[in-house]
């Protein structure tokens, strides 16, 4: 066998090891720049189903389909080198048997080069989990508020604040873990609750609207930088950007209807014309000003 040296990824094995310790660093990531700027702050990156909405502007998850999500899948895992890459199954290509789910996460895996799936569910989902692990497929759990039984659940509710949810939601992450997942995400729920997951698994939860005593937490990338006007109380905006774009967008727009971009130094002269010197010799007569930092073209 031959093997080929690649860069050092977090494995799920790694993340598994994590629990109880360092606390576990998460993001969601959808396209090549932004995984590539996440890359080395974060321990793993998600490529959520959550792009249905952030990337493409549905209102629920439901219509993501698999070449969706390894299209940005495999763009991801290209613009990475350190980070664990999850990929999301989409709604429809994994519940109907374990058997659909293997065919959809093996194509994920292999199509991306990811080195785990998540699915949504609990214990509905439990033989699922237990029939991919067993063959190699390592994966994440998501419980609690799950957004693809966005219409089953009856909306975006936090869950969990009372006995029989409360009940369920504990035995979901029981059965989940039981099945062999590396890791569980538990999403909206009672802070109890996700506390009380956290002690009772032996595997690393992590959490999105879950509680600080979660082993790690999750945050939609787009969300915490602060892109878009409606954001759930779980997140924390770290930056502004819509901010950002929009005053971006203004100056432009002013700066080409008033003529003033572009200015000289975006604009290409006269190439570079070869002359002779008095001695003969061939010499480079060049007028172009290279641009700041991507030169020609
Ligand atoms: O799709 C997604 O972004 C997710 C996170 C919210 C955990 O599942």
């Amino acid at each position: 066998m031959s093997v080929q040296i690649r860069p050092q990824r977090l494995s799920a094995t790694a993340i598994r090891n994590r629990k109880g310790g360092d606390k576990i660093v998460c993001l969601t990531a959808y396209t090549a720049p932004v995984a590539r700027l996440l890359d080395e702050e974060v321990d793993l990156l998600l490529v959520g189903d959550s792009l249905a909405m952030v990337i493409y502007g549905f209102d629920s998850t439901l219509p993501v389909t698999l070449d969706m999500m390894v299209a940005h899948g495999a763009a991801v895992v290209r613009a990475t080198q350190h980070a664990a890459i999850v990929v999301d199954l989409p709604f429809g290509a994994y519940q109907e048997s374990p058997e659909q789910a293997f065919r959809a996460a093996a194509r994920v895996m292999a199509d991306t080069g990811c080195m785990s799936v998540k699915l949504e569910g609990g214990e509905e989902m439990a033989e699922t989990v237990a029939f991919l692990t067993r063959r190699g497929i390592p994966v994440m759990g998501h419980i609690g508020l799950t957004p693809q039984a966005v219409n089953q659940l009856g909306g975006y509710r936090s869950r969990g604040h009372e006995g029989a949810e409360r009940r369920k939601i504990l035995a979901d992450g029981a059965a989940i873990a039981d099945a062999g997942a590396y890791s569980l995400v538990i999403e909206g729920v009672n802070e109890g609750v996700a506390r009380d997951m956290t002690a009772a698994v032996a595997i690393p939860t992590i959490g999105i609207g879950g509680s600080p005593a979660c082993d790690g937490q999750i945050l939609v990338t787009d969300d915490m930088l602060g892109l878009f006007a409606f954001t759930p109380k779980f997140v924390k905006r770290y930056a502004r950007l819509a901010d950002d774009i929009r005053e971006a967008a203004r100056a432009y727009a002013a700066e080409v209807r008033d003529g003033r971009f572009p200015a000289p130094e975006h604009t290409y002269q006269a190439p570079a014309k070869r002359a002779k010197t008095t001695a003969g010799a061939l010499t480079v007569q060049s007028n172009l000003p290279l641009s700041g930092n991507s030169g020609e073209p």
